[in-house]
């Protein structure tokens, strides 16, 4: 049995790319630091800054009691819970960062806790990437056992989840639900795609343009130009979405683009860029669910009344 004292402790399973950056944080600020990783020689740089190596996961969450979890996968956590007993997991609490789908959040709280006995067990979801960790811009959201997640500094030294997720980025709790912080996860990952569909899309006509010249900083002219501030201008537009979405009432009040004009608008741009051979996949799947809400009378609703259709 580990004892806490002397400063702060905690341990990281997993030496990835997230693993690695998150373990470096704990190490700058002075952390007692244990890590494993299945293949050894990733432990390498972060013993150089002085972090130990456990010979094994378990010896690893023998060694504190908060436990960082970023393995790939669920599935790459049960195969390491295998060779886990309860012995070394009880009275430590279990911080699970791997990103994952509501059910294999559930999976794997119920292995920790019913099968590996830890005290507790808290899901995070990092909206970030290992560069951006500790910048006040990386936002993690946070849900499961709200005792555990708030606990702050123990008396005889074991650090508290409370200070070491401020280490991280900027901590949002969500609910008690550990599954919750893994769907908010795919609630904002999701305009990272929808936002990316549009800039590639974009960029594909662009090319095709006089405006677009080699080498000459084009597209970042375009997107610095034009298209932020038009998302300056779209995010305006869309509280008001927000606000019909609560209020689940999608009838224009006069003053937002109906979904018979917006059917009208995509079917336009559709054709202007099949005029210059470029791939509409990106565009028809939204023009089909405009057209299927107009026809199921929809048409004079606002982009709100698209939603009842997904
Ligand atoms: N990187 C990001 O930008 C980012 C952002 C947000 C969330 N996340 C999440 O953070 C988690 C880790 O991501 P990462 O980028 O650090 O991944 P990564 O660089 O691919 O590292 C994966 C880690 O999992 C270990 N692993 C995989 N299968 C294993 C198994 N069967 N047994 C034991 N260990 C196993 C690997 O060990 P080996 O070294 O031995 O292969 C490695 O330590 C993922 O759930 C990811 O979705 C990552």
């Amino acid at each position: 049995m580990a004892t806490y004292h002397e400063q702060f402790s905690v341990s990281v399973l997993g030496m990835g790319s997230m693993g690695s950056a998150i373990a470096r944080v704990f190490l700058k600020h002075g952390w007692r630091t244990t890590i494993w990783n299945r293949t050894t020689s990733k432990t390498v740089p972060l013993v150089e800054l002085g972090a130990s190596a456990a010979s094994s996961a378990a010896e690893c969450i023998a060694a504190s009691k908060l436990i960082i979890l970023l393995l790939t996968d669920t599935e790459a956590f049960q195969h390491v819970a295998k060779g886990l007993e309860p012995s070394s997991c009880r009275g430590r609490v279990l911080l699970d960062y791997m990103t994952a789908t509501a059910s294999q959040v559930s999976e794997t709280q119920r292995t920790a806790r019913e099968i590996l006995g830890f005290d507790a067990y808290v899901h995070g979801a990092i909206m970030t990437m290992p560069p951006f960790v500790e910048d006040p811009t990386a936002m993690i959201f946070y849900s499961g056992d709200n005792k555990a997640y708030t606990e702050e500094d123990q008396t005889d030294g074991a650090a508290g989840m409370a200070s070491a997720v401020k280490l991280i980025g900027k901590a949002i709790w969500i609910d008690d639900d550990p599954a919750s912080s893994a769907l908010q996860d795919v609630m904002v990952l999701t305009h990272w795609y929808t936002f990316a569909s549009g800039f590639l899309q974009t960029a594909a006509l662009l090319k095709k343009t006089k405006q677009f010249k080699p080498h000459s900083k084009s597209m970042q002219r375009f997107w610095a130009d034009f298209v932020r501030p038009f998302y300056d201008a779209l995010f305006m537009q869309f509280e008001d979405v927000a606000r019909q979405i609560d209020e689940e009432d999608y009838v224009s009040r006069g003053d937002g683009a109906l979904i018979n004009l917006h059917l009208h608008a995509i079917e336009s741009l559709i054709k202007a860029y099949e005029d210059k051979n470029i791939s509409v996949a990106l565009l028809t799947p939204m023009r089909d669910l405009f057209a299927k809400a107009v026809t199921n009378g929809h048409g004079d609703e606002e982009i709100g009344g698209i939603l009842p259709l997904l």
